[in-house]
């Protein structure tokens, strides 16, 4: 698995963006303070007048030199044309300062929407999505996405918006005043930025499009790798991952090495046509100065100016790289903005109605986009308010898909689920989850306090309401021997607690959620006698008035149920409680019954 989406269905399939794609995102944003942006573009163009000021004034400066050292008549115009001279640069960096103090908020502020909204989108999409997407690259892209988007905005409004005007200006400028040698300089800036485009996006774009790939298989890689850090002890597989690893770093590097250089080769090409044209314009200009067509100050103009335009054409081609680069690094974050919602809402889709928690799947049929069969085909089932159901059945029959139909992580393809008669498509996915709690079969924390991962479901809950929750869970005799209680920091993901911990403070969310539906996903691990007590009689608790789900790996937890489904490839196989369901001849639930309790 090499990339994040590499073994996804298509709905994960990376959407294929254009630099079209890219610009119109970044422009929503670059348009979003439209009278800060005006004020910034209008100290830029203040800048450019200045800037084709300069070398027109040092020119200006050497001719009232000579002309005073000629005509000896006294130097006060050459003292004038200096402090003309100075004018015009202290003014520039004035200038400059002040356009990147308003630039900096807009563009931070800018960054900082970029960000909320990612974030807020990538947040909907479907657990589906997530549980097929690697958090860390997520992260990566997320936070380069921020970075891309700055250096895109910098490029263009800040250096090749204010060097293309100059350039254009001081090219007018030759015009008027030597028309053979501007005509000259004009044909010469567009083969200089003709050739740029041209190598920029057909030889180097591509090598910078792999290295970006494989820069993100890294983070991948990692992500990977870290997440299941503990599966590499257990296995002490640490060196085989080492070697996997480096195979992933060593395709970046290779990739890095030619983008770079292609990097390179684009800055020599680019240099090699300015070098030639400041040849030929000074040559020209010495040929007119031959026939008195040009003064000393009009050389003076021609070599300053083309100092500075060195500068700024030698910044085109670094310019034009990171320019490649980080509309590579956008593309993700283009990607997530442009992806539809796998599972989205009707436009004003009202709450869940909670009512007594019927729960009825009618004439269902669902398939996963991955394999070809529906693991469900017109699948009916109604599940009574407050009736207790366990299901059981062999490995990949579909139970927890079953689950997953009812809190709509996945949309069936035909049929409806229906809560209290109302079709779950068609209200809100949060008022839907609300009203169904779900104890997972291996809980994750935040990484805050406990008491605020008690009270996630209803962060508004007080104290005692916690605690409260907490001692109907079991769960609060080992939090009151905690140093910090309720105030302890459970560790990312939770790992600082026990299996069996984690499942109680699940349960103790449950409480505090107060839902109509219960869904318990049963923990696959085996936990002590005393904590699978301890866990019961909370889960025993919470069903009480509740329409309850248990997903149920060991057989015990389902005893008491009032019907047991077993399940099939997607089928009802058997149903009844478990007296009825033990005395059925040659059934799947006694001979599931009784391997159990032999190996018991
Ligand atoms: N995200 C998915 N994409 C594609 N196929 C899936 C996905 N999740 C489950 N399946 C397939 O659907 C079938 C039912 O899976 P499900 O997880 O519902 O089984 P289960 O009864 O919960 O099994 P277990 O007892 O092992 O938890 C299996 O064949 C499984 O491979
Ligand atoms: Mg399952």
């Amino acid at each position: 698995m090499s990339t994040s989406t590499a073994s996804a269905p298509s709905l994960h399939k990376p959407i294929d963006v254009t630099w079209r794609d890219v610009m119109s995102l970044c422009a929503v944003y670059w348009f979003s303070q439209p009278k800060r942006l005006a004020v910034v573009m209008g100290f830029v163009f203040a800048m450019v007048v200045l800037d084709i000021l300069f070398p027109i004034t040092a020119g200006l400066l050497v001719d009232r030199i000579v002309t005073a050292i000629q005509a000896g008549e006294g130097f006060d115009p050459a003292y004038r044309a200096l402090c003309l001279y100075m004018a015009v640069v202290v003014l520039f960096f004035i200038v400059r300062n002040v356009r990147s103090r308003i630039w900096n908020v807009l563009a931070a502020r800018n960054m900082a929407q970029l960000l909320e909204d990612t974030f807020a989108k990538v947040q909907k999409f479907s657990s589906d999505w997530h549980a097929n997407t690697f958090a860390g690259a997520t992260v990566r892209k997320i936070t380069r996405g921020k970075w891309a988007y700055d250096a895109i905005s910098e490029i263009l409004w800040m250096n090749f918006l204010p060097q293309g005007l100059m350039v254009i200006g001081v090219t007018a400028v030759m015009i008027v005043r030597y028309p053979s040698v501007g005509l000259m300089f004009a044909v010469g800036v567009v083969i200089h930025v003709g050739a740029s485009i041209l190598v920029a996006s057909r030889y180097v774009r591509p090598a910078n499009v792999r290295a970006a790939g494989a820069d993100s298989a890294i983070g991948a890689a990692v992500a990977d790798a870290m997440t299941n850090n503990a599966a590499v002890k257990s296995f002490g597989a640490e060196i085989r991952e080492e070697a996997r690893f480096r195979n992933t770093v060593l395709s970046w590097r290779e990739k890095a090495i030619v983008a770079w250089t292609r990097g390179w080769d684009l800055i020599f090409v680019q240099q090699v046509i300015w070098r030639f044209m400041q040849f030929l314009t000074i040559f020209m200009l010495i040929g007119l100065a031959s026939r008195g067509q040009a003064t000393a100050g009009d050389i003076v103009f021609m070599l300053t100016l083309n100092s500075q335009l060195g500068g700024y054409l030698r910044q085109v081609g670094d310019h034009i790289r990171q320019l490649q680069r980080a509309t590579s690094e956008f593309a993700d974050v283009v990607d997530f903005h442009a992806r539809p919602l796998q599972i989205a809402d009707q436009a004003q889709a009202p709450s869940l109605r909670r009512e007594e928690g019927r729960i009825e799947f009618s004439n269902v049929t669902f398939g996963y986009e991955a394999s070809g069969k529906p693991l469900y085909d017109q699948f009916n089932l109604t599940i009574q308010p407050g009736e207790r159901v366990g299901l059981v059945g062999p490995s990949g029959s579909g139970k927890s898909t079953f689950v997953k139909l009812i809190q709509r992580l996945y949309d069936v393809d035909k049929g409806a689920v229906m809560i209290d008669g109302q079709n779950i498509d068609a209200v809100s996915q949060t008022s839907l989850r609300s009203s169904v709690a779900l104890v997972p079969q291996d809980p994750l924390l935040f990484h805050r306090s406990l008491s605020e991962n008690i009270a996630y479901a209803r962060p508004e809950a007080s104290k005692g309401e916690i605690k409260e929750a907490a001692r109907r869970a079991r769960a609060s005799e080992f939090i009151d021997r905690l140093p910090l209680g309720y105030d302890t920091l459970v560790g990312e993901r939770g790992v600082k607690l026990s299996g069996g911990e984690r499942q109680r403070v699940a349960i103790a969310r449950a409480f505090i959620a107060d839902a109509p539906i219960v869904i318990f996903d049963e923990a696959t691990s085996s936990l002590d006698t005393i904590t699978e007590r301890l866990i019961q009689g909370a889960m025993r608790e919470l069903m009480l008035g509740r329409t309850t789900i248990i997903v149920a790996h060991r057989l015990s937890t389902v005893k008491d149920v009032d019907r047991i489904l077993v399940f099939d490839r997607g089928r009802i196989v058997e149903q009844g409680c478990h007296q009825d369901l033990i005395r059925v001849d040659s059934g799947r639930y006694r001979a599931l019954y009784e391997m159990q309790d032999v190996a018991a």
